[in-house]
């Protein structure tokens, strides 16, 4: 097998999704399995270049993992040929700005969600982006769960018949950060670091909604931000001025309504930390991270509205677990090697920087839908 090394500068590894998902989990991964077999004698090995502000911190994550490059000086990296992509995990404001420096310099670029702070931002990298002519993606890695696979697989076999609804939920409690620490950093709470669970929640739920199901058309959401004192990671007291949860009402194309509560203040009384119910003419399924149960229209069943009477139907037990196809890999690392097939073999792939505009507009039409107390239209997004 020959082997064909690929740089790829990445873009805060110190982070929560940058070090765990995206070196850990994806690329240091596909090392670990040899390199990514691209099926034609040649293996693809990712070298990355950590790039970040705090140079101990890069060179502690390098030390552990045995990896030889890291820099603090970004334009020196982007200035490097051998460099083909760029990466960034950093946290949402300080995404646009280097993400326009990399395609300034002529890299293939992928990142994290949202692409910037704003639509406007968003649209414009997607169109820096083609006139550079790079290759360019956003990370959609909730296509790539287990459970949502399954859910995949039974819309395009028919199952549901005709759609008719589909309901989210989303989130678990995260700690104020007085008594116990947080599990999400405080910047995810102050409004004016792009923090928020709608900036947070709603490209998820676009392009999920979007390749499952249809095309939002419509938004209407109501957010809260119901804890207003939280605790940041060296347990100073701070103002959260970004909204904890949010509940909202999208109309797809094709007449299905989806409804998805997202909130980082609401206790799990369910199977997973996501689940959505899809219902159908002709069946229905819960959906989750990994499993999928289904109810077909002849096993439904049929109950009477009684109070007075205990409910005797077994209503969870009615349910049919979907089988595995087989092993999945984490999801993360599933998109990243179709991405890096995209460049380097020029495999086909849609989920770039438009796709990813699209998601921010979607959260920036939830919030003013919001501020101005009304269902707001979603243009279709392009360039
Ligand atoms: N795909 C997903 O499921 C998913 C989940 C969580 C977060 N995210 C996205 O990933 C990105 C990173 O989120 P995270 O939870 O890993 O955040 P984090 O706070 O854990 O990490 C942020 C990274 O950015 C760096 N950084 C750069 N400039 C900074 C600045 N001015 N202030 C503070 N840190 C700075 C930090 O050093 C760190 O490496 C966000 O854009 C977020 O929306 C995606």
């Amino acid at each position: 097998m020959e082997r064909r090394t690929i740089k790829i500068a990445m873009n805060g590894v110190t982070g929560r999704m940058g070090y765990r998902q995206h070196l850990v989990r994806s690329l240091l991964a596909l090392r670990q399995q040899g390199g990514l077999d691209l099926g034609d004698g040649t293996v693809l090995w990712p070298e990355p270049v950590l790039v970040g502000r705090r140079e101990a911190a890069l060179r502690d994550i390098a030390g552990r993992h045995g990896l030889e490059h890291v820099s603090t000086d970004l334009a020196a990296v982007l200035a490097d040929p051998e460099v083909e992509v760029y990466f960034d995990a950093q946290v949402t404001g300080a995404r646009e700005a280097a993400l326009r420096r990399a395609l300034a310099a002529g890299k293939h670029v992928y990142c994290e969600k949202p692409t910037a702070l704003g639509f406007a931002a968003a649209l414009e990298l997607a169109r820096l982006a083609r006139a550079a002519g790079v290759k360019h993606g956003v990370v959609q890695d909730k296509l790539f769960l287990p459970g949502l696979l399954k859910l995949r697989r039974l819309v395009e076999d028919g199952f549901f018949g005709e759609i008719l609804s589909v309901r989210g939920e989303f989130g678990y409690w995260v700690f104020e950060g007085d008594r116990q620490p947080p599990q999400r950093p405080s910047w995810n709470y102050r409004a004016q670091e792009g923090g928020g669970i709608v900036a947070d929640m709603f490209p998820h739920w676009d392009y999920l909604l979007h390749e499952l199901f249809g095309r939002v058309r419509t938004v209407q959401a109501l957010t809260r931000t119901h804890i207003g004192r939280r605790w940041d990671e060296e347990g100073r007291p701070y103002e959260a001025t970004a909204e904890d949860a949010a509940y909202g009402i999208f109309e797809l194309e094709g007449g299905a309504v989806a409804q998805i509560n997202s909130s980082w203040t609401v206790r799990v009384h369910r199977d997973e930390l996501v689940e959505f119910q899809v219902d159908g003419t002709r069946g229905s399924a819960v959906a989750g991270l990994r499993t999928c149960r289904i109810q077909h229209r002849a096993t439904t069943p049929r109950p009477v509205w009684d109070p007075d009477v205990p409910t005797a139907e077994p209503f969870r037990a009615q349910w049919r677990e979907v089988p595995d196809d087989g092993p999945v890999d984490n999801g993360f690392k599933a998109q990243w090697e179709l991405f890096l097939r995209h460049v380097v073999r020029d495999e086909p792939w849609r989920w770039d920087l438009l796709a990813g505009a699209r998601g921010v507009q979607l959260a920036d039409l939830g919030l003013r839908s919001c501020a101005q107390g009304r269902r707001l239209t979603v243009p279709e997004v392009t360039l």
